[in-house]
C-alpha cells in the first residue's frame, strides 16, 4: 500500500505553470471587445487558483503578461494594467485568509508607481503564508528572467565573492525567478497554440507540456482535473530508459 501511495504522489504535479491565453478570441467569438475577454479571464484565473489550492498543489505560475505584451495597442496595455491594479486590490484579501503566498515575478520597474506599490503591499501582506504559492509572471520573459540571473551572477563575481568555477545549473536555478520551488512538472498553454512564447524557458526543461483549445474563460475545475489526468499517465524518463524508471 505505500508504494502504492508513493507512486500516486509522484504522478501528481507540486509546480503546475498556466499560459492564460485566448482571452480576445473569446470575445470576439462573442463580437463583443478583448476588454469583455480579460475580465472574464480573472474568473477563470479564481476558479483554477481554488482548485490548485483545494488539490493541494504546492506551486502555481500563471503568465498574466508577457514582456512581448507592451507591443499591443495602447488601449488594451493601459486596460490590462487597470486590471491588474483592480484585482490585485480587490483579491488580496482573500488570498491571505486562503493562506496563499503571491510572488509577481518579472520586471516590476516597468509598472507604474502606484501599481508598484501595490505589489509590494501584497506580496508583503502575504509573505510568510504556508498555502499554495501563487506567482503572476507579470512583465515576465523567459529570456529576460536569465539575463536578470545572469548579471546577478556576474556581479558576484566581479566583487570578488564567487568563482568563475563554482557558476553551475544549480547556482543559475537558484537565481532565477522562482528559484526557491521546484523546476515545473506540468506546463498548460489553453487558447490552442503550440508554443511557449518566452513563459519559463529553464523551469520548463523537464515539464510535460499541456496543450489544449479551450480558450481560457472557459478553462473550469473539470479542464484543469482533465489536465492532471493526463500528467498522471505519463511516464517521466528524465533521460533513463522505461525499465530504468520502473524498477
Ligand atoms: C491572453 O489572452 C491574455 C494576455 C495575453 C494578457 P489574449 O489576449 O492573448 O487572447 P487571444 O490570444 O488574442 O485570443
Ligand atoms: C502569452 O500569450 C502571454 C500571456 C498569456 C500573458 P500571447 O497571446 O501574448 O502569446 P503569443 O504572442 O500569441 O505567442
Ligand atoms: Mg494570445
Amino acid at each position: 500500500m505505500i508504494v502504492r501511495s508513493e507512486t500516486l504522489k509522484s504522478n501528481f504535479p507540486r509546480h503546475v505553470a498556466i499560459i492564460m491565453d485566448g482571452n480576445g478570441r473569446w470575445s470576439e467569438q462573442k463580437g463583443k471587445h478583448r476588454v469583455f475577454g480579460h475580465k472574464h479571464g480573472v474568473k477563470a484565473l479564481r476558479k483554477s487558483i481554488a482548485f490548485a489550492a483545494e488539490k493541494n498543489i504546492e506551486a502555481l505560475t500563471i503568465f498574466a503578461f508577457s514582456s512581448e505584451n507592451w507591443k499591443r495597442p495602447e488601449q488594451e496595455v493601459n486596460m490590462l494594467m487597470e486590471l491588474f491594479f483592480t484585482v490585485l486590490g480587490s483579491e488580496v484579501k482573500k488570498l491571505h485568509k486562503n493562506n496563499i503566498k503571491l510572488t509577481i515575478v518579472g520586471d516590476i520597474s516597468g509598472f507604474s508607481d502606484r501599481l508598484q506599490k501595490k505589489v509590494h503591499a501584497a506580496q508583503l501582506l502575504t509573505a510568510n503564508n504556508t498555502g499554495l504559492a501563487l506567482n503572476v509572471a507579470a512583465n515576465y520573459g523567459g529570456r529576460w528572467d536569465i539575463v536578470n540571473a545572469t548579471k546577478k551572477i556576474a556581479q558576484q563575481v566581479k566583487e570578488g565573492a564567487l568563482e568563475v568555477e563554482s557558476i553551475d545549473e544549480q547556482l543559475l536555478s537558484s537565481t532565477l525567478s522562482l528559484g526557491e520551488l521546484p523546476d515545473v512538472d506540468l506546463m498548460i498553454r489553453t487558447g490552442g497554440d503550440y508554443r511557449i512564447s518566452n513563459f519559463l524557458l529553464w523551469q520548463l526543461a523537464y515539464a510535460e507540456l499541456y496543450f489544449t483549445d479551450i480558450l481560457w474563460p472557459d478553462f473550469d475545475a473539470k479542464a484543469f482535473q482533465l489536465a492532471l489526468d493526463v500528467f498522471s499517465g505519463k511516464e517521466r524518463r528524465f533521460g533513463q530508459t522505461s525499465a530504468q524508471v520502473n524498477n
